[in-house]
C-alpha cells in the first residue's frame, strides 16, 4: 500500500541532536536547545527564501551592513529570525552577525553559556536571480564571566563546539559537524523536519572541478603583491589549464559560498578565494564564513582574529589542495 512507503523510524536532525547530546558526558541539553532553535530559524528562512518573489521581499532595505554591502530585505528578515530564535532558546549569552556592527547581547534573564557567530544569508548577490544562497554558523562556549564581551565571540576557530551551514538550493539542506565528521540532512517539506541523508561525509581525495572568481585573474599576481601566497594562487589557477595531456578540470562558480562549498564537499575539487590586488586580504570573512567551513571540512582551524578579519581561502579535495600547491594548508 501507499502507507508502507513511509519510513516510520527516520533519523531526523532533531533526533540526531538529542541523541548526540544524551551521549555527551555532563551534557545539560543546552546545546541541543540551541541547535534546535537554529534549525527553526533555518526552516523559517527557507520558507521566506522560497516565497521571496511572491511576498515582495526582494529589493534593497535601504540600509548598508557592517561590511558596506547592500542589504536586502531577506537578509534583515533572516538576521532577525536567527537572533530571536536563538535568544528564545535560553542557551546563548551573545552573538555576532555579519549584519550587525555591535555585539548582540542576550537579555540577562535569557542567557546561557554559548556564543554564536553567523552569517544569516550569505551570497546575497544571488537573491534576485533565484540562485542558491545559504546560512553559516559556528557555536562556541563563552569564556568570560559576568557580562558577555566581544572576546567571547572572537575566539579561535579550534574552539568551535559545533558548526554548520544551510543551503537553500533545489532542496534545503543542513550540514552539521561537532568535530567528528559532517552529516547532511535534507528538509522534508511535508513533515517540516530535516532527515539524515548522508552520514560521515568524506571529501574525495581528488576532484575534477575548480571554483574561483577567475574574472579577477589580472589582479591575482600584480608586482606589488609578489608574495609567495598570491604567486601560488595564480599558479594553481594556471595548473587547471595545463596542457600536459591530463583532462582539464571543469569550472564551476556560483558566487554563493555555501553553494560552492557544498558542491566541493559533495563532488570533490577545489574552491578558492585568493587575495588579489583589489582585496589584498581576500574577501571572505574568517569569523562567519571561513572558520565554520574549515571546521566542517577539516575539524580544526587556528586563527586569532577581529570582527573584520578577512583571509584568503583555499579548501577542497586534499590532492587538489596539497598536491597542486603544497603549502596552501599552512597558509590557511
Ligand atoms: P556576501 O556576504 O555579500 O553575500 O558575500 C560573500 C560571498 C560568498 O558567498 C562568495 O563566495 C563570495 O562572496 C563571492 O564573491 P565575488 O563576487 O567577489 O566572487
Ligand atoms: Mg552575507
Amino acid at each position: 500500500s501507499d502507507q508502507s512507503a513511509f519510513e516510520t523510524d527516520v533519523w531526523t536532525l532533531t533526533r540526531f541532536v538529542i541523541e548526540t547530546g544524551r551521549q555527551a558526558k555532563g551534557a545539560t541539553g543546552e546545546l541541543t536547545q540551541l541547535i534546535n532553535a537554529m534549525l527553526t530559524a533555518i526552516k523559517a528562512i527557507s520558507s521566506a527564501v522560497r516565497k521571496a518573489g511572491l511576498a515582495h521581499l526582494q529589493g534593497l532595505a535601504g540600509a548598508v551592513n557592517v561590511t558596506g554591502d547592500d542589504v536586502k530585505k531577506l537578509d534583515v528578515l533572516s538576521n532577525d529570525l536567527v537572533i530571536n530564535m536563538l535568544q528564545a532558546s535560553y542557551s546563548t549569552c551573545c552573538m555576532v552577525s555579519e549584519e550587525n556592527k555591535e555585539l548582540i547581547v542576550t537579555p540577562q534573564e535569557k542567557r546561557g553559556k554559548y556564543v554564536v557567530c553567523f552569517d544569516p544569508l550569505d551570497g546575497s548577490s544571488n537573491i534576485d536571480c533565484l540562485a542558491s544562497i545559504g546560512t553559516i554558523f559556528a557555536i562556541y562556549k563563552r569564556i568570560s564571566e559576568g557580562e558577555p564581551t566581544e572576546k567571547d565571540a572572537l575566539q579561535q576557530g579550534n574552539n568551535i563546539v559545533c558548526a554548520g551551514y544551510a543551503l537553500y538550493g533545489s532542496a534545503t539542506l543542513v550540514a552539521l559537524s561537532t568535530g567528528a565528521g559532517v552529516n547532511f540532512f535534507t528538509l522534508d517539506p511535508g513533515v517540516g523536519e530535516f532527515i539524515l541523508t548522508e552520514r560521515s561525509v568524506r571529501i574525495k581525495p581528488k576532484g575534477k572541478i575548480y571554483s574561483l572568481n577567475e574574472g579577477y585573474a589580472k589582479y591575482f599576481h600584480p608586482p606589488s603583491m609578489n608574495t609567495s601566497n598570491t604567486r601560488k594562487e595564480y599558479l594553481i589557477t594556471k595548473s587547471f589549464h595545463s596542457d600536459d595531456g591530463s583532462s582539464p578540470y571543469g569550472a564551476r562558480y556560483v558566487g554563493s559560498m555555501v553553494s560552492d562549498i557544498h558542491r566541493t564537499i559533495a563532488y570533490g575539487g577545489i574552491f578558492m578565494y585568493p587575495a588579489n590586488e583589489k582585496s589584498p586580504k581576500g574577501k571572505l570573512r574568517l569569523l562567519y564564513e571561513c572558520n565554520p567551513i574549515a571546521f566542517i571540512i577539516e575539524g580544526y582551524w587556528t586563527f586569532s582574529l577581529n570582527r573584520s578579519t578577512r583571509v584568503p581561502f583555499v579548501v577542497g579535495s586534499p590532492d587538489d589542495v596539497n598536491g597542486t600547491c603544497p603549502s596552501s594548508r599552512s597558509s590557511h
